[in-house]
């Protein structure tokens, strides 16, 4: 329901992105490449966050140069859950487990034993591993009712044992999911992998 076509950003005379061309399918799409290809930037334009200097991004269909910051806002909030790097800023900290859940606007705490967090609804957060904790920020992008989850680098911050939990999640999101990496497992994942190079 994402589609970039031809998308570039420059900032002055760098080009962070120059002329990407994709469609965010079902499944996991991997934006690879190294440190400075531009992976955090173009994740900012399909999320709606920033306009990119040329082409376009069209969200089911719309033409999103045509819509206003208000307008790409509110079709932000409605489509598009964006989990950050670090697992502190997704969660709230002195809520528990379920209530982080439920605060996102999940209905019931069912979504947690997906997430292997079935007995840790009353947990406080700080109790939680890494991992656990950007496992349950992914099943708190689901409850958002978002058709579409982003993360930048979702694992660089977490030991190969979190990071597992993560990948797991990851290969059983039931919306599609944007992610940034340059960890080889997650690339590994990808059912599309989009190879950003060095500008
Ligand atoms: N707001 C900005 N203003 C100026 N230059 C920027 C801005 N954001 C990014 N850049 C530049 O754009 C290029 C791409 O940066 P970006 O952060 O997208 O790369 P990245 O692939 O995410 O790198 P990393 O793997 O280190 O996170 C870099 O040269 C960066 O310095
Ligand atoms: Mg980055």
């Amino acid at each position: 329901m994402i589609r970039a076509c031809g998308v570039g950003v420059s900032y002055g005379s760098v080009h962070a992105v120059t002329d990407v061309s994709l469609s965010i399918a079902p499944g996991l799409t991997v934006l690879s490449g190294p440190s400075g290809s531009g992976k955090s930037t173009l994740l900012r334009v399909l999320s709606l966050v920033e306009r990119p200097s040329r082409g376009e991004v069209y969200v089911h269909d719309v033409p999103t140069s045509s819509l206003s910051w208000s307008e790409l806002r509110v079709l932000r909030s409605k489509e598009i859950a964006v989990v950050f790097q670090n697992p502190g800023d997704n969660l709230i900290s002195h809520l528990t487990v379920g209530e982080n859940l439920r605060a996102a606007g999940a209905a019931d705490l069912s979504l947690l034993d997906r997430l292997g967090l079935g007995a840790s609804a009353t947990w406080r957060i700080g109790a939680l591993s890494g991992g656990q904790q950007q496992r349950l920020a992914f099943g708190c992008a689901l409850a958002r009712g978002a058709s579409v989850v982003v993360a930048d680098e979702p694992t660089s911050q977490l030991d190969a044992r979190s990071a597992d939990l993560v990948l797991e999640t990851l290969e059983s999101l039931p919306v599609p999911a944007v992610v940034a990496s340059h960890d080889p497992r997650l690339v590994a994942l990808a059912d599309l992998c989009v190879p950003l190079a060095a500008s």
